[in-house]
């Protein structure tokens, strides 16, 4: 990552390779570098940037215009931020003058840099030879504005590097192969990954089976990798109140016996997006120091077919005793989730958040780039709701129906039943499923990140292809929003 810092510094007075020129709609241009940026076909229309050599008019010898709204919002800073930082390929050191109005617009533009900055090569053969082979890195940037001088500006722009290095860690994990990111590894990566205000503890098959962990065993058994569940524990004495956070942490979904087509499998190494945004979010909310307790539950299990896999009829005996009729091995998700959510309660959290890349129907309702928000309890569902607006992250609360509880509550053999054979509102089913975990009375949000987890195409803004870190700034958010009251 980039270092970051800020500067009072004026746009013509800043040393950089560029200076990236936030230029509003409304703006009256600069007439020497105005002229330039017309002529090379600058016209303000939104997303465009375009770079100019600076002529001497500014200190930097390049002047890369970046199109913004007369009133941009944190998150169109962010995004601007994002898509300059992609643009600047090559530069060792920018300037960027976005002009922000709040200390909050200087984090955002912060974030903006670090999240668009975001590369995996770690699969890429090192070229050989040629020193103009390697690729340059954006080593340094600093952000101009007039709040450079207040510690709290400062303190936000270290702030936004700890929120986005959980984000960028949460899609590393995400864009490793499946094969060499198997469940004793993941788990072993996430304590890796940890600081020593965090403690985690691992249980393995062994210990899943000793604690009655029905349904992540149950789902991890045709797999020749065995399952995990890490837990990971944050709890600070000035604790305001305790935060539950569990993820969905299917390594690789290939559907089990009812095997998925391969279409379908394609991106299936991000089925444990969910429990890579609990477990960054969980260090960083402990390196934030934020004076609320967490306990993550990452529940790691790889879905794969074979002769001692799960059979669509099995029932399983899941952590909270419930007995649970299975009829689709592929929407395993909820039975690994099951175990987490049950331990959860156990822990007596005041709050229980889920994270999950659950249903295929999330991404039907509300497309890429919006998760599915659900739950129990209509204060914690607009809390969740509201961060993720302030955290840039798109998010829409979706009812639990009385039909859906009725459909889960209707096998003849078991207890509960994992799946509906009709597919319509599937997303609303899962989380009628999931709801049977929760302890009565404790406010309960489950997040389907279907859609967000995953970018199967272009970069775009701060997003890069693959895995996008979803889920990871909204639960930091809320944890902010939770330790606050
Ligand atoms: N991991 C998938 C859901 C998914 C789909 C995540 C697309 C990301 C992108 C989940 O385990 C699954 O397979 N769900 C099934 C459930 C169905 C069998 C009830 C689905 O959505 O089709
Ligand atoms: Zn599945
Ligand atoms: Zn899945």
């Amino acid at each position: 990552m980039p270092t970051v810092s800020l500067t009072t510094a004026k746009p013509t007075t800043a040393d950089a390779e560029v200076l990236v020129l936030g230029i509003r709609s409304d703006d009256d241009r600069d007439v020497q570098l105005g002229e330039l940026l017309t002529l090379m076909g600058f016209t303000g229309e939104k997303n465009q940037i375009v770079s100019v050599p600076s002529n001497g008019t500014v200190k930097a010898p390049r002047v890369m215009a970046v199109a913004l709204p007369a009133e941009p919002t944190a998150e169109d800073l962010r995004r601007a931020a994002g898509r300059a930082v992609r643009a600047l390929k090559g530069v060792k050191s920018a300037a960027f003058a976005l002009h922000p109005a709040t200390v909050e617009e200087v984090a955002a533009i912060a974030e903006g840099i670090h999240l668009g900055a975001y590369a995996f090569n770690q699969y890429k053969s090192k070229k050989k030879g040629k020193k103009a082979d390697q690729p340059v890195e954006l080593g340094k940037v600093a952000i101009l504005s007039a709040f450079a001088r207040q510690k709290i500006a400062t303190k936000a722009v270290d702030d936004a590097s700890v929120v986005a290095q959980a984000v960028n860690m949460a899609r590393d994990w995400v864009n490793m192969p499946p094969g060499d990111l198997r469940p004793p590894t993941f788990a072993q990566a996430i304590s890796d990954h940890s600081v020593p205000a965090v403690k985690v503890t691992i249980w393995d098959e062994k210990r899943l089976a000793k604690e009655n962990c029905g349904g992540i065993l149950g789902v991890g058994q045709g797999s020749d990798a065995p399952p995990r569940l890490v837990r990971l524990t944050y709890s600070p004495e000035n604790a305001v109140s305790h935060l539950a956070l569990v993820g969905k942490g299917i390594t690789f979904d290939s559907g089990g016996l009812s095997i998925k087509p391969g279409a379908s499998m394609q991106t299936m190494k991000c089925d444990m997006g969910g429990a890579a945004a609990i477990a960054a979010a969980t260090v960083a909310i402990a390196r934030l120091g934020l004076p609320i307790a967490v306990t993550g539950f990452a529940c790691i299990a790889e879905n794969m077919p074979s002769g001692s896999a799960t059979r669509p009829g099995d029932v399983l005996t899941m952590r909270s005793g419930a007995t649970v009729e299975v009829h689709n091995t592929d929407a395993e998700g909820r039975l690994v989730l099951a175990d987490g959510l049950a331990l959860a309660g156990e822990a007596k959290a005041d709050h229980i958040v889920d994270v999950a890349t659950l249903t295929g129907a999330a991404v039907v309702a509300l497309g890429n780039y919006t998760s599915a928000v659900l739950g129990n309890n209509g204060d914690l569902i607009q809390q969740v709701v509201d961060s993720s607006l302030t955290a840039g992250e798109s998010m829409w609360h979706l009812p639990i129906t009385e039909e859906m509880q009725g459909l889960v509550r209707s096998s003849n053999l078991a207890d509960l039943r994992q799946h509906n054979p009709k597919p319509a509102g599937g997303t609303l089913f899962a989380a009628a499923f999931l709801r049977e975990f929760i302890p009565e009375g404790t406010p309960w949000a489950h997040l389907d990140i279907a859609g967000p987890a995953f970018n199967d195409g272009g970069a775009s803004d701060y997003t890069p292809t693959g895995g996008t870190g979803a889920g990871v700034r909204t639960l930091i958010k809320l944890a902010e929003t939770l330790s606050a009251k």
